[in-house]
This record gives C-alpha cells, sequence and structure tokens, in this order.
C-alpha cells in the first residue's frame, strides 16, 4: 500500500503539472481526490491492514493527500495567470498610436464682426436688445411713419403671414425702436441686431434673408452732431484707426433729416475699384433724426427730447472689416474660407 501511495503521488503530481486548461485540471482532480477517485479508492482498503500498519497508512495516504491539494492549488493559480495573460495581450490598447484630429468649429465672421461691435457700443453705455423676426405690420411700418400705401408696404418686397398684412416678416430691424420706447425708461441708448426678409432673388448684393444691427439714443439735447460723431467713432474702432466715413443726405420716413454713412473702399482707398463698383465709397448704413411724429407715437414729447436712429447692415460690416470681395462667401459657409479669420 506504501508502494501505491507514493505511485498515485508520483503520478498525480505530473499529471497536474502537465495540465494545460483549468478544465483538464479539474478533470484530474476528480481523478485523483474525487469521491470515487484513485486516493479514495485506495483508502478505502485500509480495512484489510493490521491495527499496527493502520495509523501509519492513515498518516501517510493524509500527507498524500494534503500533498495533492496543495499542487493542484499551485497548478490551477499558474493556469489562471496565463488565461489572464493572454486576455491583456489580447485587448492591449496602444496608447503611443497618434490620435485622429478633431476638427474644432470655428466663429463665423458675421459673429466676429458682430461681437466687436457689441463690446463698442456697450462700452459707450449702450444696452443691447433682442425683438422677434415674426413681426407686427404696425410696428414695422405704422409705428414708424410708414403709412398704408407706402411702397416698401407692398406684397411684392414683404412677406406677410396673413391677408390682411398685419403680420410680417420684420423687414428691417427698426420696429426694435419702437419696442425699445414701449419698454424701457428715458434715456435710451440700445442696439438691436437681428436677422431681417425682403423679397429679394439671390445674387452678389442681395438676399432674401440678411442681418442688420438697430441703434437708437433718445435724450434730452441730442443732436445730428451725435449721431455722426457717435458713427465714425464705431466706424474707428471696428476698421481701424483713419477710416474715412462720409454722410450722404437720405430720405427715411422715420427720421428726419435722413442720411446714408459710407466708409471709404478698403480695396481702392478711394479710386473706385469692382468691390466698391467703382464709387470709392461702401455704404454702411442707414441713419438721421428720429422724426418727431415717431416720438408722439411712442408718446414722448418731441418738445422735451430728441434721438437718433441707424440701422446698420451687418454682412457689408463684416465684408468690410475682414477685407472680403463677395458678399456670397458670408452665406456659402466653405470652411477653407471660415478658417481664414
Ligand atoms: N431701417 C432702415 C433700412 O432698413 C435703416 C435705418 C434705420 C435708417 C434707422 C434710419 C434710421 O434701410
Amino acid at each position: 500500500m506504501r508502494d501505491q501511495l507514493a505511485k498515485i503521488r508520483a503520478e498525480a503530481l505530473a499529471a497536474f503539472q502537465g495540465a494545460e486548461t483549468s478544465g483538464g485540471l479539474e478533470a484530474l482532480r476528480v481523478k485523483y481526490l474525487g469521491k470515487k477517485g484513485e486516493l479514495t479508492g485506495l483508502l478505502k482498503q485500509m480495512g484489510r491492514l493490521s491495527p499496527e500498519e493502520r495509523p501509519q497508512m492513515g498518516q501517510l495516504a493524509n500527507e498524500v493527500r494534503a500533498a495533492l491539494e496543495r499542487a493542484l492549488e499551485e497548478s490551477s493559480k499558474k493556469l489562471e495567470a496565463a488565461a489572464l495573460e493572454l486576455r491583456l495581450r489580447a485587448e492591449a490598447v496602444d496608447v503611443t498610436i497618434p490620435g485622429r484630429p478633431v476638427s474644432m468649429g470655428h466663429q463665423h465672421p458675421m459673429n466676429i464682426a458682430l461681437e466687436e461691435l457689441k463690446d463698442i457700443f456697450i462700452g459707450m453705455g449702450f444696452t443691447v436688445m433682442d425683438g422677434p423676426e415674426v413681426e407686427l405690420a404696425e410696428l414695422n411700418f405704422d409705428r414708424l411713419n410708414a403709412e398704408e400705401g407706402h411702397p416698401s408696404r407692398d406684397w411684392s418686397d414683404t412677406f406677410y403671414f396673413d391677408e390682411d398684412s398685419r403680420v410680417m416678416l420684420r423687414s428691417q430691424t427698426s420696429p426694435m425702436q419702437v419696442r425699445a420706447m414701449d419698454t424701457m425708461p428715458l434715456p435710451i441708448r440700445i442696439v438691436a441686431p437681428g436677422r431681417v426678409y425682403r423679397k429679394d432673388e439671390v445674387d452678389a448684393t442681395h438676399s432674401p434673408m440678411f442681418h442688420q444691427v438697430e441703434g437708437m439714443v433718445i435724450d434730452k439735447g441730442v443732436t445730428m452732431a451725435d449721431l455722426k460723431g457717435t458713427l465714425s467713432a464705431v466706424a474707428e474702432k471696428l476698421f481701424g484707426q483713419g477710416t474715412v466715413t462720409r454722410f450722404r443726405p437720405h430720405h427715411f420716413p422715420f427720421t428726419e433729416p435722413s442720411c446714408e454713412m459710407d466708409v471709404q473702399c478698403h480695396k481702392c482707398g478711394g479710386a473706385g475699384c469692382p468691390t466698391c463698383k467703382g464709387e470709392g465709397w461702401i455704404e454702411l448704413l442707414g441713419a438721421g433724426m428720429v422724426h418727431p411724429r415717431v416720438l408722439e407715437m411712442s408718446g414722448i414729447d418731441p418738445e422735451v427730447y430728441s434721438g437718433w436712429a441707424f440701422g446698420m447692415g451687418l454682412e457689408r460690416t463684416a465684408l468690410r472689416r475682414f477685407k472680403i470681395d463677395d458678399m456670397r462667401l458670408i452665406f456659402e459657409n466653405d470652411v477653407r474660407f471660415l478658417e481664414q479669420f
């Protein structure tokens, strides 16, 4: 029996060590240490031994069992470690591979120009105001002194929502003047940027949707000199020192007197070129002293208060600001163009 125990021990130890999978190892455990295994089988024959031999064999058998269990445990750990190693290798991530570059978004030149404009006006004490693009004709026209029958109210020029021509896509940001007078305490100093809509075909200088920045000042003793001084200072801040502006007489229903402000062409410096259509100047905004009737309709006494207002084309401003010579580039959204600013 001593020999048999030694044989089982040697065989089992070798087998455990040679096991290649945990499944195989488990089968070997059953084979040697299981209830019907070889060691148990041998122990069942202990009864045949003499009373003196029995305890000795018992002790030896226990030693063998303990040795086998230790070897089993060791092999099992070795297999687990090997399996883990294999998995780690398979799932390895090479952290040294360079990443794919993520392309970053970029501010549109129109937005950059608008942010700069807002900063300049805020620095001068103006408040930035926001208003609806769907507007009442009453505010877009009537309250701005453009009465029934005024050419700009025509269906061929304006997007209306109803037969009665009462609700429309605003054709200018000027209704913001009325909204300011209706909601703000005097004195008023606001700018209001936003989209406006007109029934124009798309070409190099027209689009049915474009952007304006409205501005309005109402206080006691405000004159045309304030208008010219403020708008010239804004042009210099935005376009650079020495920027030349000029004011031409014009007509708007809601200002009197009215004017337009031009800046000298950045391409030709005033000599005349394709960018300024040979004019030497680029028209930037319409402006004027707020018409007394407009003040009256908003409950402001024109004998006490006066004001000025302007409406600036934002596309043109951005073109001039960044020396771009074609407005279509502004709307095409070609990344190669946009990335330059
Ligand atoms: N609303 C005018 C336009 O769209 C511009 C303007 C605004 C003129 C304010 C005078 C005063 O052309």
